[in-house]
């Protein structure tokens, strides 16, 4: 299967794409993860993506693109892949649309992740990841055992340095003037089923089970 979501920053993108690669057994493919792996290493990418990270805005898509196209082409995706954080506008969805064509494939589902913005700054500005394993917790809805310990591996938890509060309304006009336009894209495509994302993850989980027609 190949999975697209979309959905504001904090809807829950990464927590239930996680979950959807697992049981599908699939490639879970996250553009924010992959920006600040190549920030951490300090790579041309890390290089140019980190001071548009830092003020909530778009990293240049020639950047994404040349990503997304060397991760499409891998053969760990043939058996299929959920695509997160990319495209986040339209000039990356019709990049998309075109490398897709190269491969001889196509999306099978959109999934818009539907929230009110009043959840949104709560679960980011909570939010709190393990740099070592990447696990993702909450302070409040997701907490770890132990206060900023990371339960799988033991190493502290951080917080990203994009989620403090001042940035976050940043991010959200950005997702408004530049992500939000490919609801309408992909609705118009067929492609689209919206999921009201509040409530507890496993629900969220299980309307997009239903969405796909997985059981
Ligand atoms: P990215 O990392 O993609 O951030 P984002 O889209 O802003 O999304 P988030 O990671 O903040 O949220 P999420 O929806 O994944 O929520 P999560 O599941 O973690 O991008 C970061 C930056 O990189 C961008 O600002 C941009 O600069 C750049 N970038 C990335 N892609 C790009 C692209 N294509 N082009 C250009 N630039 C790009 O959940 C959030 C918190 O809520 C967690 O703590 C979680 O535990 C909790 N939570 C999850 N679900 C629930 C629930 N149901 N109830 C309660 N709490 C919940």
């Amino acid at each position: 299967m190949r999975i697209l979501f979309l959905g504001p920053p904090g809807s829950g993108k990464g927590t239930q794409c996680k979950k959807l690669a697992e049981k599908l057994k699939i490639k879970h493919l996250s553009s924010g993860d992959m920006l600040r792996e190549a920030v951490a290493q300090n790579s041309d990418a890390g290089v140019q993506a980190k001071s548009f990270m830092d003020a909530g805005k778009l990293v240049p898509d020639p950047v994404l693109i040349a990503m997304f196209r060397e991760n499409l082409t891998r053969p760990d995706v043939h058996g299929g892949f959920i695509l997160d954080g990319f495209p986040r506008n339209v000039a990356q969805a019709k990049a998309l649309d075109e490398l897709l064509q190269e491969l001889g494939a196509s999306l099978d589902s959109v999934l818009n992740l539907l929230i009110e913005d009043s959840f949104l700054t709560e679960r980011i500005t909570g939010r709190r990841s393990c740099k070592n394993c990447g696990a993702v917790y909450h302070i409040k809805f997701a907490p770890p055992k132990t206060p900023d310990v990371c339960d799988v591996c033991g190493n502290p938890l951080i917080q990203r340095s994009d989620d403090k509060e001042e940035l976050v309304k940043k991010r959200l006009e950005t997702y408004r003037e530049q992500t939000e336009p490919l609801i309408e894209y992909y609705d118009l495509r067929r492609t689209l089923k919206t999921i009201v994302a509040e409530g507890e993850p496993e629900e969220v989980f299980a309307r997009i089970l239903e969405a796909l027609r997985i059981v």
